[in-house]
């Protein structure tokens, strides 16, 4: 279902977002950032801020779905292999900020696989949510390895989401299958669905219900733990010794939208530090792209975690993005 969002609120925002236009935004992050993002460009530019909140897979359908007729200027946020599946399917326009040369060099080389169809805005490590009460209750230790989550004492208590709908799940699959090599990380998963209570349609629904005691264990970018843990929800985080992957959360601009020029403009706006720092300012946790954004201890550093050498060009190709995510429907989802 749709949601539109009419940012501005304030009357005087109001009057120059008539004068100024519009900007229709697909927005692939949580809600929290998005409407931020949307009332303060609003109020500082005149220009109205129209947000529909799409989870990474959803966002690619829509947009491909809107291909003969787009209403969408641009696409913020989200996993960086559907931004990459879209450029690849001609949904998304070239564009070549002048701001690359003050990104990290993983957002450059996204721009860089795209051709300039979309850019890095975000990177965020995947690891595991848990609810220490939950944990205390059944004495179990808080999971540690992608091994561990096969231990019987979490049967039906983990969750995560469907890679169809969600990044953070296709970013699973696609970390597992360079970890263990796609058999046995298939092997992998058909074992973990046996502890998987439900697999959800949003990426960030499984650490809220770990963070509401519903379920003991998510697995989750580590940066949506964060986010639970500053409201003081009852959680903490891991990244596995065996290695993880991270998403590089992107941005692109749709081809042929009704407000082209307004949309390179907000794009411009959220590669700098100012726009950037909105991330933060709605307690989200994202390394940010931009080099001069000032560090926030809670943001986790990567190097200082066993981060796989992640090929994003190769598990965000159309192709192998669609086979893996049938593969699992066939031989995990449709085996339970
Ligand atoms: C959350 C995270 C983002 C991520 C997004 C993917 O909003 O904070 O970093 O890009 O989820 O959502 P999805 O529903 O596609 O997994």
């Amino acid at each position: 279902m749709q949601r539109w969002l009419v940012a501005a609120a304030l009357a005087g925002a109001t009057c120059g977002a008539q004068a100024q236009g519009q900007v229709n935004v697909i927005c692939s992050v949580q809600a929290e950032w998005c409407n931020t993002m949307a009332t303060v460009y609003s109020k500082t530019t005149g220009v109205k801020v129209n947000i529909t909140q799409k989870g990474s897979g959803e966002a690619l359908a829509q947009l491909n779905a809107e291909k003969a007729n787009p209403k969408t200027d641009l696409w913020f946020g989200g996993t960086g292999d559907t931004h990459l599946q879209a450029a690849e399917m001609g949904l998304t326009l070239e564009y070549k900020s002048p701001l690359l040369k003050d990104l990290y060099p993983w957002a450059v080389r996204q721009a860089e696989d795209a051709k300039f169809r979309t850019v890095g805005v975000y990177l965020g490590p995947l690891g595991f949510g848990f609810n220490n009460e939950l944990l205390a209750k059944k004495k179990a230790s808080a999971p540690t390895s992608w091994a561990d989550l096969l231990k019987p004492e979490f049967k039906g208590e983990i969750q995560m989401a469907n890679p169809a709908s969600s990044g953070t799940a296709y970013t699973v699959i696609a970390t597992l299958v360079q970890i263990m090599g796609e058999d046995k990380a298939f092997d992998y998963l058909r074992a973990l669905n046996k502890n998987i209570s439900t697999y959800t349609r949003s990426g960030t629904a499984p650490v809220k219900a770990v963070a509401r005691g519903e379920t003991m264990v998510s697995i989750s970018f580590v940066h949506d733990v964060t986010t639970e843990a500053v409201q003081g929800f009852p959680v903490g985080s891991s990244t596995p010794s065996e290695g993880t992957g991270a998403e590089i959360g992107s941005m692109s601009i749709v081809k042929f939208g009704p407000n082209t020029d307004n949309a390179k403009k907000f794009y411009e706006w959220a590669l700098t530090p100012g726009g950037q720092q909105f991330g933060l300012a709605a307690k989200q946790f994202q390394l940010p792209s931009n080099k001069h954004v000032p560090k926030d201890p809670r943001v986790v550093d990567p190097a200082k975690i066993k981060l796989i050498n992640y090929d994003y060009a190769k598990y965000g190709a159309s192709a192998e993005r669609r086979r893996l995510i049938s593969k699992w429907e066939k031989d995990v989802q449709d085996a339970r």
